[in-house]
């Protein structure tokens, strides 16, 4: 089924709740938690009436590694006929190579139905399908692809194309052209103030992983959320007009500015938290800010913590389970989603404030290969914290006979 995602503007699930930086910071060295050979005190029925969301980075890769009993807990899971997906506020690529990328890391055949990136839920909005859309973030033109191959959208702009007609948008650039040469495309129309109507128009900026030029990145949307009517290269007459809601800005027909991913903060192979597409965001909405003089930024945000992708993610997992129990196993039907996570901020948050309209329960499980440092009071408390992803699922095993 479609989902809208609502461009709402100034709701709880679009005011990101504060990351501060972790107060003990992650140390390069971590303990790995013992692999041990998979076993629980119990017995799974036929059709189980709970299920899995996992975390992919802190839970089961670190960077390009597998984590200690990733594969085990997976093998488990699947030889039992116990349902999970996939729930991640990565991307940057199409969900087909990640799938495959990460079931030749871990050993598991999975399916690409049971995988969630941050962007994944863009898929499904169709009501731009017909429209002119700015892709940003990740390398090259990747995401633009998955925009255009994978879901569908029919006319797809990036920061590249526009610099590679126009270098003049952004000087600075002027050193990365041969790697944006690599890639760009003719845009669909120039640059015209003149004449709107032969003027390239972007009806919806979609921010899909992290920029990798914030400089470009940024002025091209400060000109679109400038602009009139998103025409690239004007400007709006209403803006700072204090007659008008927000003192005119984007009250002229600008493109919308949709966020794929929240995280302020996620764990690479560095020994410091890096900054995340969060990051980015807190950067741009300072230059918002001191451009219109605090004007509001009319922005959405998806990804873990927020509802929209946790309902997303739980349709997926329904129709996972769906095809796994055929009919007969869906009179039983699902109760309890565990979502084992390395973030609290995202992964437990999320778990822990998802209302689901299908009435399920769902509970947050911490583990401490990731994000997270053991001895460290969470931002938000889970409803267990376990040393990785094959103490979390015998944990939740044994749970869940219980209820
Ligand atoms: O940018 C942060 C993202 O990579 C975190 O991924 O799998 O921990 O949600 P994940
Ligand atoms: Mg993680």
């Amino acid at each position: 089924m479609a989902t809208k995602l609502r461009p709402l503007v100034d709701s709880a699930w679009t005011t990101v709740a504060r990351q501060r930086r972790p107060q003990r910071i992650p140390q390069p060295q971590f303990h790995p938690p013992q692999c041990r050979r998979f076993e629980t005190k119990v017995s799974v029925p036929q059709h189980p009436s709970f299920a899995f969301a996992f975390d992919i980075d802190g839970v089961l890769v670190r960077s390009a590694n597998p984590l200690p009993g990733a594969h085990e807990a997976l093998k488990y899971l699947q030889d039992q006929r116990i349902p999970f997906i996939l729930l991640t506020n990565g991307g940057g690529r199409s969900e087909t190579e990640r799938v495959a990328d990460l079931s030749e890391k871990l050993d598991i055949k999975l399916d690409v139905g049971m995988f969630v990136q941050s962007h994944t839920p863009f898929a499904d909005m169709h009501d731009y399908k017909d429209k002119t859309v700015l892709i940003m973030g990740g390398d090259y033109d990747k995401c633009a692809r998955v925009a255009r191959e994978d879901y569908g959208f029919g006319t797809v702009v990036t920061p590249a194309d526009i610099v590679c007609a126009y270098p003049d948008i952004w000087p600075f650039s002027a050193n990365f052209m041969d790697y944006y040469k690599s890639f760009a495309r003719p845009l669909p129309k120039p640059v015209n103030p003149a004449s709107l109507s032969e003027s390239l128009k972007i009806d919806a900026i979609f921010i899909y992983n992290d920029p990798r030029d914030w400089g470009l990145d940024s002025t091209v949307i400060l000109d679109l959320l400038l602009s009139k009517q998103g025409y690239l290269g004007t400007l709006s007459s209403k803006n700072g007009d204090a007659s008008l809601p927000n003192h005119g800005y984007q009250q002229d027909g600008q493109p919308h500015l949709y966020y794929s991913n929240p995280d302020l903060w996620w764990a690479s192979s560095y020994h410091l938290p890096r900054l995340g597409q969060g990051g980015f965001r807190e950067a741009f909405a300072g230059l918002w800010r001191a451009v219109t003089n605090d004007a509001e930024l009319q922005k959405t945000i998806i990804g873990k913590p927020y509802q929209p992708t946790y309902e997303f993610a739980e349709r997926r997992l329904r129709a996972h389970r769906k095809k796994l129990f055929g009919h007969v196993g869906l009179n039983e039907p699902l109760k309890r989603v565990y979502m084992v996570g390395d973030n609290p901020e995202s992964d437990v948050r999320g778990a822990n404030n998802y209302h689901s309209p299908h009435g399920s329960q769902w509970r947050s499980i911490l583990v401490k290969t990731g994000v997270y440092q053991d001895g460290s009071e969470p931002s938000c408390k889970p409803t267990m914290i376990l040393d990785g992803v094959q103490e979390a699922v015998r944990w939740a095993v044994e749970d869940a006979n219980k209820a």
